[in-house]
């Protein structure tokens, strides 16, 4: 209880968010109604128990049927509204947090909609209460490599608003060098980079992300454990792993938190954070992903220190900026 408490008060960063995957069952049943999207779910009841997935793909299902239930401006500020708010609750000081437009576009929601609406909410909790954000511009890599380049051109207008863009959805068809330009691009705007590999793609889709893409950090990055010359490498460069375990768990990537590799991970050096992922859908906030680890691989206080220290050292932030929080 006591460690509880201790985990719950120790400041935090979280730098593996979606914030689709924040949207909570009974707001996505409200969202349904108001905006008149029918889907195929009646209750919170009946979201939970879908919620028992296979694998990345029967939970990517669900992911973008809830998130096409937002739709004016409005519905984005209260879902990052929310999410800021459990920042506060949950002493997350500095959150990076991923925005995919893609996701809403065919139902015809722009990014103009989008942003204002995030952007609004991002401005209040600044001022209210001091919350630091950042926002990842994430593309989805089901989708194709044009399309992104589109969005990266539209997004210009936001550019100030993202530090970085990220690659997100289905991994296993979708290899990293599919992406080569986008990532190019962005570096040419001087946009920081980081990508999904390495959480159902094999650990060449890692080594992939960093030699093809030139990222400076890895989301996921577990399968690394896989590949002993990988292993070394991240830990030489000490490249960045945002880890998520409850995610993992839930995903099948591990069979179970016990077997989770993140605490090994630390011990060899490496740089690994914690993160929550898709919160609504997981069984938890980042508070949660850490008293799981505490329970179920008896993570000690200095470890949890490390961990969240980490989490800072890997972040986005500037010098300066990173002073300011801590
Ligand atoms: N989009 C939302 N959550 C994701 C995950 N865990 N992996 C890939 N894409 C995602
Ligand atoms: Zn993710």
């Amino acid at each position: 209880r006591r460690e509880h408490d201790w985990l719950a008060a120790m400041p935090k960063c979280e730098l593996h968010l979606h914030i689709d995957g924040s949207l909570q069952p009974a707001r996505l049943l409200e969202l349904a109604e108001k905006n008149a999207v029918a889907i195929p779910h009646a209750s919170v009841a009946d979201i939970e128990r879908a919620c028992e997935f296979t694998d990345l793909q029967s939970f990517l299902d669900l992911y973008y049927l809830g998130a096409s239930v937002l739709r004016t401006e409005a519905d984005f500020y209260h879902l990052m509204m929310d999410y800021l708010r459990m920042c506060r609750q949950q002493n997350i000081l500095h959150a990076e947090i991923m925005v995919e437009p893609q996701t809403y576009a065919p139902f015809g929601v722009t990014l103009d909609v989008v942003m204002r609406g995030f952007v609004a909410a991002i401005d209040d909790a600044r001022r209210e209460w001091g919350q630091s954000v950042l926002l990842i511009l994430s593309f989805l890599r089901h989708l194709s490599e044009d399309s992104a380049l589109d969005l990266l051109r539209e997004a210009q207008p936001w550019r100030e608003h993202f530090v970085a863009i990220g690659l997100a959805s289905a991994e296993r068809d979708h290899p990293p060098a599919q992406f080569r330009r986008l990532y190019s691009a962005a570096r040419e705007l001087n946009l920081r980079l980081t990508a999904h590999a390495g959480e159902e793609g094999p650990p060449t889709f890692i080594s992939d992300a960093l030699d093809v893409l030139g990222v400076e950090r890895i989301d996921h990055g577990v399968r690394a454990v896989e590949e002993a010359s990988l292993l070394e490498r991240l830990r030489q460069d000490q490249v960045p792993l945002t880890v998520c375990p409850l995610s993992n768990v839930r995903l099948c990537v591990v069979d179970t938190l016990q077997q989770h590799p993140i605490l090994d991970l630390l011990e060899q050096g490496l740089c690994v954070t914690v993160n929550s992922d898709d919160p609504a859908y997981f069984g938890g906030y980042l508070n949660e992903n850490y008293t799981a680890l505490r329970s179920a691989l008896g993570m000690r206080r200095e470890q949890a220190l490390a961990l969240s220290r980490n989490g800072f050292h890997a972040s986005f932030l500037g010098p300066d900026q990173r002073a300011d929080l801590l």
